[in-house]
């Protein structure tokens, strides 16, 4: 009863929309938002909240709860762990709990060390002229020394150590957070006399800092190790800064380094991350993805960051981004190509970065052909049909062939992949079986037969795969008043009355996204029926039937702002 109380309070402090605002960017869309999932890759918003019931749920991949069930996917955190997060941010006070806090209480404490900690380096970088000259003489603005909380940490072994015990924290706290190390003689100061770069999750609480030496001392930056709250492999610097223009710019700059991001942000370029030293992972571009749909790699173009840049593309590919690629003047990066030549070249250099095909053609310089087939490679990783066509278009521009045989061979290259005319496998039925676009358009009017005019006026129900939901559409079409669906069972063979009851007991899609739901299924079905409409056209090898079908598509594309 006390936790239901608990639960219900959080929840009228915190509006669901805010809340995933902060990881999601969403727009409106009549009564709901919309916006990108984050748990799947898509490139059509299919993920949806809804203001009035507090509620998200995604039609793609049926993922959907409260806020406590969002934080709990989002942060992979227990249900006591989101409880804990949310409490804290609305300001409840949970009812003693015992026991099975402990977690969350030890990672809140690492987290309210590492925000001591970023107060510190930063009241001590006005306590040091060197420090304060060697920021100055890289061009690093005050402004951005107070937005990225730059700081200092001073030379000597125990400085933050002392500091965080006369604070009140414990040895094993402060170990805890990656800042202090143990050594024989006990422990000491992971950083010393090196400028501090806060690093923060997406939402802005510091997570590790990065500490860069004054002259040769190596290594040139050392990082926080990995600790209960900071996961290098996922963790971009810049992010908390650059995402709200990531999401407007619908795209984000790829960088390197520290300065690289600090010093773009100067000139106005503020959609710039970098990873921590570290190649782009499936993490980080998972993270991205779900803020924008295209990518930017910078990279030094000499050849090792040409190779860095190629082998990053499957993994853009497997996640559906849209990338290109600006090499930069051999040995420079984005921090010394501005300082030379200032924001319009930069801007310059931006517009002309190469689309992933084109980048392919000029790196790889060698045979028309094996490019060809590497294009092609990248091309069949692409999920999303929108994303790859336009790869592929693009690929049959760059390498003036013709595009249905470039088509052609993407399907060798997918592996054999039968036209599929028949129902398509319907999964076994139970709590994760994901219904097929048919039975939930079938589920929703059986729930609101209200709809049943509204559907039915914009399925052909010859064309429907199911045959059994094909005939309960008939029967629907066929009855005067569609508010009498129960008389959908007179006169039902065994299929029909089986799915009809499965299908009313069991919906499958959340009823307070009712519209949403048919209006994704129909624009599902009706993408399936383009989709193979193509097929069949390529195996008819009709020239005229194929140009204008392809007419037809660059139409779709163009449509879907692409
Ligand atoms: P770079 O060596 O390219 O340095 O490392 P940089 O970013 O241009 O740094 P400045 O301009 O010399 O100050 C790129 C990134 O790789 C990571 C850091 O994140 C750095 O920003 N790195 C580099 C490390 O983690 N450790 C190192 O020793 C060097
Ligand atoms: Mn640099």
């Amino acid at each position: 009863m006390k936790t239901d109380r608990t639960l219900e309070d959080i929840k009228s402090k915190i509006d669901i929309v805010d809340l995933i605002s902060e990881y999601v960017q969403l727009r409106r869309a009549g009564q709901n938002w919309k916006g990108l999932c984050p748990f799947h890759a898509e490139k059509t918003p299919s993920f949806t909240v809804s203001q009035a019931k507090q509620m998200f749920h995604c039609f793609g991949c049926s993922t959907g709860g409260d806020i406590f069930a969002f934080i709990m996917k989002h942060e992979h955190l227990s249900f006591q762990e989101a409880l804990a997060l949310l409490a804290k941010k609305s300001g409840v006070t949970l009812p003693d709990a015992r026991g099975f806090r402990k977690t969350s209480e030890r990672d809140e404490k690492v987290r309210s060390i590492l925000h001591e900690a970023r107060d510190y380096f930063s009241a001590q970088l006005g306590r040091s002229l060197k420090a304060a000259s060697y920021i100055e003489g890289r061009g690093v603005t005050a402004e951005s020394i107070e937005r990225f909380r730059i700081g200092y940490a001073p030379d000597g072994w125990q400085n933050l150590l002392r500091y965080l015990k006369e604070k009140g924290y414990r040895d094993q706290e402060i170990l805890e957070s990656g800042l202090v190390v143990s050594g024989t003689k006990g422990p000491y100061d992971m950083f010393r006399n090196r400028v501090i770069f806060p690093i923060t999750s997406m939402s802005g609480t510091v997570v590790a800092f990065g500490g860069r030496a004054f002259d040769d001392a190596t290594p040139k930056y050392l990082n926080s190790p990995e600790t209960a709250v900071f996961n290098k492999s996922e963790t971009l610097f810049g992010i908390f800064h650059a995402k709200e223009d990531i999401r407007r710019d619908n795209r984000v700059l790829l960088a390197e380094g520290y300065l690289d991001v600090i010093v773009c942000h100067q000139y106005g370029f503020r959609n710039v991350v970098a990873p921590l030293g570290t190649s782009l992972t499936a993490a980080h571009i998972r993270k991205l993805r779900t803020i924008a749909e295209r990518i930017v790699l910078v990279f030094d173009g000499d050849t090792a960051g040409q190779a860095a840049a190629k082998r990053s593309l499957p993994l853009l590919c497997q996640n559906n981004f849209s990338a290109s690629v600006l090499l930069l003047p051999d040995k420079e990066d984005p921090d010394s190509f501005l300082k030379k030549h200032g924001g319009a070249a930069f801007s310059q250099l931006l517009e002309n970065a190469q689309g992933m095909i084109q980048f392919l053609f000029n790196v790889n310089k060698g045979d028309k052909l094996s490019t060809v087939r590497e294009a092609l490679a990248l091309i069949a990783q692409v999920g999303d049909l929108l994303t790859a066509d336009e790869m592929l278009t693009e690929l049959a521009e760059t390498s003036r062939i013709n595009e249905m045989t470039l088509r052609d061979e993407l399907k060798k290259v997918k592996g054999p992949k039968p036209l599929r005319t028949t129902t398509p496998q319907v999964r076994q039925a139970g709590p994760q079986a994901r219904r097929s676009e048919e039975h939930l358009l079938l589920s929703a009017v059986l729930a609101s037969p209200e709809k049943a005019d509204y559907v039915l006026a914009r399925i052909s129900i010859d064309e429907l795969r199911d045959k059994t939901v094909a005939s309960l559409f008939k029967r629907i079409a066929g009855m005067k008043d569609h508010r009498e669906l129960a008389d959908i069972f007179t006169g039902a063979d065994d299929d029909e009355k089986k799915m009809a009851t499965r299908l009313s007991v069991d919906p499958g899609f959340d009823p307070a996204f009712l519209d949403q739901n048919i209006d994704d299924c129909l624009a599902k079905i009706e993408k399936r029926k383009f989709d193979e409409r193509g097929l069949l056209i390529e195996r008819s090898a009709d020239a005229a039937l194929s140009n204008a079908f392809l007419i037809e598509k660059q139409k779709l594309l163009k449509g879907t702002n692409l």
